[in-house]
C-alpha cells in the first residue's frame, strides 16, 4: 500500500529517503568508545593484526561496495586488498591461508555464490567476517564474526541503502584493522573516522538534489544508452551507476574509469550520448580532479552530454557540465556515500518514466540462493 512505501510511489524510493537513518544506525552499531566493535567478536585483536591479506567476495552492488573498501583500506592499513565476484574466486584457487581475512559482503546473507566462497575460504583456514543486513542469516552463521549493517528490511529488488550500509561496513573494518595494526597515517584515519559519523546529515543532503536528478531522469528516457565515468573510488560508483540502470531501465549502460578512456570507450562518444561523471574533490585528490575535467573537455567536444557530479563550489567543472549535480564536500574516500545517491534516483526514473516496475525489475531476484 501506498502507507507500507511512505507515500512514495515505490519501495525503491522510500529507501532511498532512508539512507540517512540507515547510515547512522549501522555506524551507531559498531562504535563505542572511540573503538569499533563487531557482533560477534570471535576475531581478536591479536587476529587482526596477524592478518596479512584481505579479500572481499561478494556479488552484485555488495562486490560494488568491495571495490570502494579496497581504496580506504589499502591505504588506511597498508595491507593489500583483492577484491573479487565471489563466483569468480570460488572456481579459482586463490591464495588463503590462516593470516588472511576474507571479507563477505552480502545484505541477504544468503547469496550461493557468497556462502560458498565463505566456505571455500574456510576450508583454506582464511579468517571470514561476514558483513550482512539479515540477523543469522546462512552467511554470518558460517563466519567467524559479523558486522550487521542496520538498513533495516529492503524491498526493492536493486540494492539501495542496504548498499550505502554495506560501504559504511567496509569502511568500519580498515577502520578497526588500522586501529589494531596501526597506521602510517594516523591523522587521516583520525579524521575520516570523525567525519564519518557525520556522513548520514551529508547524505540527507545530497538527497536534496532529487528533484533535479529526476528532471534529468525524465528528459533521458529515450536515451539508446548512458556512460558513467570515474577514478580512484569514484569508479566503482560509476560501475554502480550503470548496474542500477540496466537492473531497473534495461538499458545498455557501462561503467569506466575514466583513465580508460583513451583505450577503448571514447570510440563510443557520439553526439548527445549522456555521460555521467563523477568528480572527485577539487582539494583530495587535486591531480585526479584535473585529469577527470580534461575527460569532460574531450568528451564534450565530441558532442556527448556531459552530466556531472561534483563538489559544491567545484567552479573548474562547470564550463564542461550541461548537467551539474553538486554534493557535499567529504574526505574522498567517503565520496561514494553521497555521490552514488544521485544516481540511484536517476536509475528509478529513468525506469519510471518508461513505465517500469522499479520494485521488481524483470528476470531479477532479491537474492541469488542458486548458483
Ligand atoms: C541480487 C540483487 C542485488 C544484490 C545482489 C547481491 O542480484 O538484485 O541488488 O546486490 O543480489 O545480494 P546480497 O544479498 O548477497 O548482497
Amino acid at each position: 500500500s501506498a502507507a507500507e512505501k511512505g507515500g512514495h510511489e515505490y519501495f525503491m524510493l522510500k529507501e532511498i529517503d532512508e539512507q540517512p537513518t540507515a547510515l547512522a544506525d549501522t555506524l551507531r552499531g559498531h562504535f563505542s568508545d572511540g573503538r569499533i566493535v563487531l557482533d560477534e567478536q570471535r576475531l581478536s585483536d591479536q587476529d587482526l593484526r596477524d592478518v596479512d591479506k584481505v579479500f572481499v567476495v561478494a556479488c552484485g552492488s555488495a562486490y560494488h561496495s568491495g571495490l570502494v573498501a579496497k581504496y580506504a583500506i589499502e591505504h588506511w592499513t597498508r595491507l593489500p586488498v583483492e577484491v573479487e565476484l565471489a563466483s569468480e574466486f570460488r572456481y579459482r584457487d586463490p591464495v588463503l591461508d590462516r593470516d588472511t581475512l576474507v571479507v563477505a559482503v552480502s545484505q541477504s546473507g544468503e547469496t550461493a555464490d557468497t556462502l560458498e566462497a565463505v566456505r571455500h575460504a574456510r576450508e583454506q583456514k582464511a579468517r571470514v567476517l561476514a558483513v550482512c543486513n539479515t540477523n543469522g542469516a546462512q552467511i554470518p552463521r558460517e563466519s567467524d564474526a559479523v558486522l550487521y549493517t542496520h538498513a533495516g528490511p529492503e524491498i526493492g529488488v536493486a540494492s539501495t541503502k542496504a548498499f550505502l550500509a554495506q560501504i559504511a561496513a567496509n569502511y568500519l573494518v580498515g577502520l578497526a584493522l588500522a586501529q589494531a595494526r596501526g597506521t602510517k597515517y594516523p591523522d587521516e584515519v583520525a579524521r575520516e573516522f570523525h567525519e564519518l559519523a557525520a556522513m548520514p546529515e551529508a547524505v540527507r543532503q545530497v538527497l536534496g538534489t532529487t528533484e533535479q536528478v529526476k528532471a534529468l531522469g525524465r528528459e533521458l528516457s529515450e536515451a539508446k544508452a548512458v556512460l558513467f565515468l570515474g577514478r580512484h573510488v569514484g569508479y566503482p560508483v560509476a560501475l554502480e551507476g550503470a548496474l542500477k540502470l540496466k537492473e531497473l531501465a534495461y538499458m545498455h549502460a557501462e561503467g569506466f574509469a575514466a583513465g580508460e578512456l583513451k583505450h577503448g570507450p571514447i570510440a563510443l562518444i557520439e553526439p548527445g550520448l549522456p555521460v555521467v561523471v563523477v568528480m572527485p574533490s577539487p582539494k583530495g585528490r587535486a591531480v585526479l580532479h584535473s585529469k577527470l575535467v580534461s575527460n569532460i573537455s574531450e568528451i564534450q567536444a565530441r558532442g556527448a552530454r556531459t552530466i556531472v557530479i561534483a563538489e559544491e563550489g567545484d567552479e573548474t567543472v562547470r564550463p564542461f557540465a550541461d548537467e551539474l549535480i553538486e554534493i557535499p564536500a567529504v574526505p574522498t574516500l567517503l565520496q561514494p556515500l553521497v555521490s552514488t545517491v544521485p544516481l540511484q534516483v536517476l536509475a528509478a526514473e529513468i525506469a519510471r518514466s518508461r513505465g517500469y516496475d522499479v520494485d521488481k525489475p524483470r528476470n531479477l531476484a532479491k537474492s541469488v540462493t542458486v548458483e
